[in-house]
């Protein structure tokens, strides 16, 4: 019997639901192979410079990293045009969500977000005694004016995800430039672009000229998605100083492992392959807004690599007829959506499978 006891907090927190191993879950149902749109990475890998230049550095895996990723910071510091010290590179923008919280709330602060956005805010927020805020989407969009009016005496930090997961949408520029600039100085603005690269909309904010006139902004970006780079774990922050500073005083000494660094050094340097990447993911995108409004379904009008999909049926029937088939998606259900799926965009061969399988169930109705 277990004497030892948690913090009290964790009774408030579960685990987060990791997928199932694809081989396991293929041997299960006996399938010959599974494509699998279900998880939001670069389906096209990453660059083939990366993979060759990470041979090289396998005779340097005996020595720590560099703490500071200092010529990562220096090369992202001119490829952005902002000041070194503007910079935090942490073990994937997740680490820098965690750091973030543990270094500016305060136990009972209250932080604002979406009601359904990235989970890790509101987990982050409730292990560190914070209490999350949560504003529902207006049809699948950030309630800025919503947002604005929740914020009290105790709110310290509001999160923004632009482009949301799990809905793809973004907030217009004018609207949010408008809600940053009514945000209280002392309330830290988290704005989370994970999916930054993909949104080509002309009405998706450059927010890196924002941090010139507020010290409140933080922007977060990451080498996950467009880079393809999710399992090496590096993300980056934009932000003032002071910001990074406090990051600093809070992170492990060695958060971001060698190969990470130099890899993400690579990924930048090959613009081509993040062009390449962006091109099919548009054309995927425009294929599949086209075919889902051909047999009836509507979705939310993405702007990153991935689409949440609405059916007449439940998305836990939609995506486990769709696996019967050998693809794998997300049903929205835990999503917050229980009549929607949440599809990767992919390559247009596994974009065209899955339109067919969807035609097929339709038909079979
Ligand atoms: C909105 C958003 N932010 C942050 C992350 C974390 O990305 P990473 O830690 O891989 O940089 C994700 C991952 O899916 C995400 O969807």
């Amino acid at each position: 019997m277990v004497k030892v006891k948690s913090r009290d907090i964790l009774q408030l927190v579960t685990a987060y639901p990791l997928s199932k191993n694809l081989e396991q879950l293929q041997i299960e149902l006996g399938l010959p192979s599974i494509r699998n749109l279900s998880e939001i990475e670069n389906v096209f890998g990453c660059s083939t410079k990366v993979k060759n230049h990470l041979l090289n550095q396998l005779d340097h895996l005996f020595a720590y990293p560099d703490g500071a990723a200092r010529l990562l910071t220096s090369q992202l510091a001119s490829f952005l045009e902002v000041e070194p010290e503007q910079l935090f590179i942490g073990n994937g923008s997740d680490e820098i969500i965690r750091l973030l919280i543990r270094a500016f709330l305060n136990p009972q602060d209250e932080a604002v977000m979406a009601e359904i956005t990235f989970p890790r805010y509101k987990t982050n927020v409730t292990i560190e005694g914070g209490k999350p805020v949560l504003v529902p989407l207006k049809d699948g969009v950030h309630d800025l004016d919503k947002m604005l009016t929740s914020i009290t005496d105790q709110t310290k930090m509001i999160f923004v995800c632009n482009p949301n997961n799990p809905t793809g949408t973004i907030v217009e520029k004018n609207a949010l430039m408008d809600f940053i600039a009514e945000v209280p100085e002392d309330i830290l603005i988290v704005l989370d672009e994970a999916y930054y690269e993909y949104a080509t909309n002309d009405a998706y904010l450059q927010s890196i000229p924002l941090l010139k006139k507020f010290s409140n902004l933080v922007i977060l970006r990451t080498f996950s998605k467009v880079y393809g780079l999710a399992g090496l774990r590096v993300g980056y922050g934009i932000m003032d100083p002071f910001v990074a500073a406090e990051l600093n005083k809070v992170k492990e000494v060695f958060n971001v492992n060698q190969l990470a660094q130099t890899a993400a050094i690579v990924a930048l340097e090959d613009q081509d392959f993040r062009e390449e990447c962006v091109k099919k993911n548009e054309e995927g995108r425009i294929y599949l807004e086209r075919e889902l409004s051909s047999i009836g379904y509507t979705f939310f009008h993405t702007q990153a690599n991935f689409m949440m999909v609405h059916t007449d049926k439940s998305g836990d029937w939609i995506s486990s007829e769709l696996l019967k088939a050998g693809i794998l998606v997300r049903s929205g259900n835990a999503l917050g959506y229980p009549n929607s799926i949440r599809v990767t965009i992919s390559s247009m061969e596994d974009n065209q499978y899955f339109i067919q399988t969807l035609k097929s169930l339709r038909r079979n109705e």
